[in-house]
């Protein structure tokens, strides 16, 4: 029988696999009802190659099984796909209040399938600059193409980050250094090695003027991870070949962000998302945290 893979095998471009799978997470739950589904995501089902979509299908039919299919993505590899759903709930709260509070420009790094500059109303208009993989941005842009989308303000900016500079990609694809921005860095800063990612934030911090907000993840080394899951995970990641590169304790993140001149504003794991987004419920396990950084005092000139 013919197994159809969809876009992903039909197109040679296919988007990064730790990509298709994030975007497969939000799926899941954007197939649930209020209150689970905390940041639905239309947009992730149709952009992931068909094969990544079926749980999400499938979880789509029994709407009335919810609580209990909830229940038990709690326990599923250790409530990855809860965990994915609260970080996209928490960075779109992020980016409305960046938005809110003045940011005019948004610049997505490792964007992969991300959605935010179709879904979310604060972004419309707005000029959105997507970086990732060439391949993997390709695969998005024919994907919306067959969709029949046109994705209004958003800007493809293809390149290899620890490889080709930041700037002058950015600058060329029209970012202003000059006006306020918010930077999205989700689910990357794992695969960067802590070289590349301190050269990233002080591109970034060198692109950006006071009071802009850069909202990054990254793997805590010292967080409670079931030993079983840390070593699934980094299996996965190394056989996709989209090996982990860093976990980092509190000091480093801390050396990161102040080097690069930005003010760490807050750092959220699960517990803090899970009273916000789903009070009554208890925390769980912490697979990532999100850090907003806000860039102080004048920009130097990069
Ligand atoms: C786990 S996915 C996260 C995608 C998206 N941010 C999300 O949360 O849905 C990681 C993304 O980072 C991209 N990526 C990893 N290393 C990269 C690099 N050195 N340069 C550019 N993109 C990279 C991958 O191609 C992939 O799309």
């Amino acid at each position: 029988m013919f197994l159809d893979l969809g876009p992903a095998r039909r197109n040679r471009d296919r988007p990064a696999l730790t990509a298709a799978l994030v975007a497969g997470g939000r799926a899941i739950y954007s197939s649930l009802p209020p209150p689970y589904n905390v940041a639905p995501d239309p947009w992730a089902l149709a952009l992931i190659p068909t094969l990544f979509g079926l749980p999400a299908r499938a979880v789509g039919m029994v709407p009335k099984l919810a609580p209990q299919i909830h229940e038990a993505l709690g326990s599923l590899l250790a409530g990855w796909a809860q965990h994915i759903a609260l970080r996209t709930a928490a960075i779109d709260d992020i980016v409305r209040e960046a938005v809110g509070t003045g940011a005019d420009q948004v610049v997505i790094l490792g964007a992969g399938l991300d959605s935010r500059a179709l879904r979310l109303s604060e972004l419309r208009g707005m000029p959105v600059y997507e970086i990732d993989r060439p391949a993997s941005l390709r695969y998005k842009a024919d994907r919306l193409c067959e969709l029949g989308v046109q994705v209004g303000g958003s800007t493809p900016v293809p390149m290899v980050l620890g490889i080709d500079s930041l700037a002058p990609a950015l600058v060329a694809a029209g970012f202003r250094p000059g006006e306020r921005s918010l930077w999205l860095v989700e689910g990357l800063s794992v695969y960067l090695t802590r070289d590349v990612i301190g050269t990233l934030l002080q591109e970034v911090s060198d692109l950006c003027v006071s009071g802009s907000i850069v909202a990054l993840t990254y793997v805590r080394r010292d967080d409670p991870c079931p030993r079983w899951f840390r070593f699934l995970s980094r299996g996965v990641a190394f056989a996709v070949r989209e090996p982990f590169r860093s976990l980092l304790d509190a000091g480093e993140l801390r050396g990161f962000v102040q080097g690069a001149g930005f003010d760490l504003r807050s750092d959220e794991g699960r517990g803090d998302w899970v009273a916000r987004y789903w009070p009554g419920q208890t925390g769980g396990v912490v697979l990532e945290r999100v850090c907003v950084l806000e860039r102080l005092g004048p920009r130097t000139a990069p």
